[in-house]
């Protein structure tokens, strides 16, 4: 049969025409070591387990039920309140519905590079012009005084802000964000803390000891993003949340469907939040594991970069394609920088647990040539 050719069928938007959506490779991981997109290594708690499986199977004809999930949420950020959270399927549908209730075309989106891949696509579906500071020096600091500057002079309508950044490992001193915020509250600025449990990082704190009850009654303009993909082990079950100022949060809700997180993300996440446990002690196995291959990358004298998350990038002397296709075929995945600005060359290596992380050691010595 014929291909069909453009003008075969209704065109879309013009900036959905134009646009190369996310594309990351997410097929055939399963039974390898997941060292690719950073998500937990383990599982989730045995409670989640359990959750999902006594839920009854005449459940799954219901539309899912959200009774009392914000307040669980609101509860484990320290006292926000429920209409100050907002429900999504994964921290990227509250990026999507953020720029879709934001974005409108020739408008600014401000953010850093490199970062995370979704917020570019998500504001040029938009039309949105894209600004993109690159990090700094060696050390891939964040652009402070370029980003300060930025905001005076481009008024964007949206700052992304990833705290720690996702894949550099750069941290944001929390009060250097509200400083920004302060000084530009006519844009919305997001602060992606999706990796937030690895450092302890984190707006709110400073918000809520501010706060007169109301945690964003002085930044209206903020909007803090968290997820239970990458410390409580659930990736595949997608619920994440945005917290910031009731309007704001009601405006980005606006544009999600009334049902987007299902039934067993909303057990999952229930029974994940009552196990901080064990999200505590995870957290704490990849920070020793973390600690513990920059020991052995330092004495090997190799390249890599990483303060926050529970990632490194990691610069092979073999270089990334080579050591990459390698690991492949030992069974471990990571991910290749190549082509991102100021990391190419480097590949983004998942921690795990102290047992995964030596695994994966054992062989990137073979790839990389070290005794
Ligand atoms: C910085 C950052 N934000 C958001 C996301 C999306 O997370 P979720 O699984 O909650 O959609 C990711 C996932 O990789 C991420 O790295």
């Amino acid at each position: 049969m014929a291909q069909p050719q453009p003008g075969d069928w209704p065109p879309a938007r013009p900036e959905v025409e134009n646009l190369h959506g996310y594309s990351a490779p997410l097929e055939g991981r399963r039974g390898l070591l997941r060292l690719d997109f950073n998500e937990n290594t383990v599982g989730p708690s045995p409670k989640v387990v359990e959750a999902i499986r006594n839920i009854p199977a005449e459940h799954y004809a219901i539309y899912p039920e959200y009774d009392g999930l914000r307040e669980a949420f609101g509860r484990s950020l320290g006292g926000i309140s429920p209409a100050q959270i907002g429900l999504f399927n994964g921290a990227d549908a509250a990026i999507h519905a953020i720029c879709q209730a934001y974005g409108s075309r020739g408008e600014v989106m401000l953010t850093t590079s490199p970062t995370f891949g979704y917020y570019s696509p998500c504001a040029r579906m938009q039309g949105m012009v894209i600004n993109a500071i690159p990090h700094e020096g060696k050390a891939l600091a964040f652009p402070l005084q370029a980003m300060r500057r930025a905001l005076t002079q481009l008024n964007p309508k949206l700052l992304l802000l990833c705290n720690p950044n996702n894949p550099t490992g750069t941290r944001i001193e929390p009060q250097l964000i509200l400083e920004l915020a302060a000084a530009a509250p006519s844009t919305l600025v997001v602060v992606d803390e999706l990796y937030e449990a690895f450092t302890g990082d984190s707006v709110l704190p400073l918000l809520q000891a501010k706060s007169d009850g109301d945690p964003f009654s002085h930044y209206r303009n903020l909007v803090v993003l968290r997820s239970l993909s990458k410390t409580a082990g659930i990736a595949g079950l997608r619920v994440g949340i945005a917290a910031g100022s009731e309007p704001v949060v009601d405006r980005i809700s606006r544009v999600t469907g009334p049902y987007d997180i299902n039934s067993f993300g909303v057990s999952a996440a229930f029974a994940a939040l009552e196990d901080q446990d064990h999200i505590d002690a995870y957290v704490a196995e990849v920070l020793a594991a973390k600690a513990w291959l920059v020991e052995q990358l330092l004495s090997a004298g190799i390249r890599h970069q990483g303060d926050g998350g529970n990632y490194l990038l990691i610069w092979p002397r073999s270089g990334a394609a080579n050591c990459e296709a390698e690991l492949r075929s030992a069974g471990i995945l990571v991910r290749s920088m190549a082509g991102k600005a100021l990391i190419d060359g480097a590949l983004r290596v998942s921690i795990g647990t102290g047992e995964q992380m030596q695994h994966f050691w054992q062989a990137y010595c073979h790839c990389d040539g070290i005794d």
